[in-house]
């Protein structure tokens, strides 16, 4: 495995052009448009960290891709349409992409990918996943590793971009917060710091040439566009987990929810924090 990499995301006018940002009420929206919401906005700044959609070192001439976890489908959509002679396959147990208008070459497949990748052997060129594996049982990992590697051709590339839920460094709403994000996964048995050993875990599947990279994503104003849309991530991620906070802490009502949420992202630019991300890219021997 090559050592790892580091990159910290500055704030300089690369990322400055704060004005395009839309803010959105959280409480107010419902499952698929904060799905949706979150998805793009991710988007949005992993683009911008990595530079691209993707790192992995694709030939033009990929045939088949499949992406884990394609949420929204914004990351897939715009694979297809640069590559657009490749298939684009995609699993998701619960699919917030477009129903009807989205390039031809995308296949947005619904299903639950802990039962099995139900393609043959050695069918894909790429396999991709992006904040899904930070969300994926912990009991659950070298199965699917072993799937993967199972649909991949030998050669094929296998890449994650993964954000860790750590705010470093943080305030105390955020320490809670950060507990509580924590608390909620564990009890369905997802460990979401095991990203940070995935490089070491792909080495063990059998997979080769594993290049780590992370990156410091800056949160909060201080942070320009990117640090921007990363509060506005975690928003509306707060929200979506508003049962977990609300009977921890002393928020009863949406308003003092509301104000808790606040109380954190102001705490970002207090104390300059941010998240750390990983990027894997590796090779099927
Ligand atoms: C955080 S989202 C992924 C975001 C998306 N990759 C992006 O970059 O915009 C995680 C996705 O994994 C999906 N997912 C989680 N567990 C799954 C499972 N067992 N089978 C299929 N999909 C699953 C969820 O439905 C969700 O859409």
């Amino acid at each position: 495995m090559s050592s790892p990499s580091n990159e910290r995301v500055s704030d300089d006018d690369e990322y400055d052009s704060t004005e395009d940002i839309v803010e959105v009420d959280y409480a107010k929206i419902d499952q698929d448009n904060r799905e949706i919401d979150q998805s793009f906005r991710i988007h949005e700044v992993f683009k911008c960290v990595l530079g691209g959609n993707y790192l992995a070192p694709l030939g033009r001439d990929i045939k088949r891709c499949l992406e884990l976890g394609y949420s929204s489908g914004i990351l897939m959509m715009e694979l297809a349409s640069e590559f657009k002679n490749c298939e684009f396959h995609g699993l998701d147990k619960r699919s917030s992409a477009p129903n009807d208008i989205y390039p031809h070459n995308c296949h947005f497949e619904k299903g639950d990918f802990y039962t099995g990748i139900k393609f043959p052997d050695e069918y894909f060129d790429y396999v991709y996943l992006r904040c899904t594996m930070v969300l994926i049982q912990e009991d659950k990992y070298n199965f699917l590793l072993g799937e993967l590697n199972r649909v991949l051709k030998k050669g094929g590339w296998i890449e994650f971009t993964e954000l860790d839920f750590e705010f470093r460094p943080k305030g105390p709403t955020c320490k809670s917060l950060e507990g509580i994000l924590y608390d909620t996964l564990r009890k369905d048995n997802t460990n979401a710091q095991k990203v940070r050993q995935l490089g070491s875990i792909l080495t063990e599947n059998g997979f080769i040439n594993v290049k780590e990279r992370t990156y410091d994503i800056p949160l909060g104003e201080h942070g320009g566009e990117i640090g921007i849309n990363m509060a506005s991530f975690w928003r509306n991620l707060a929200q979506t987990y508003k049962d977990n906070i609300i009977s921890k802490v002393d928020a009863k009502s949406q308003q003092e929810l509301d104000e808790f949420i606040e109380k954190g992202i102001k705490e970002f630019d207090e104390h300059h924090s941010f998240n750390k991300a990983y990027n894997f890219v590796a090779q099927k021997a």
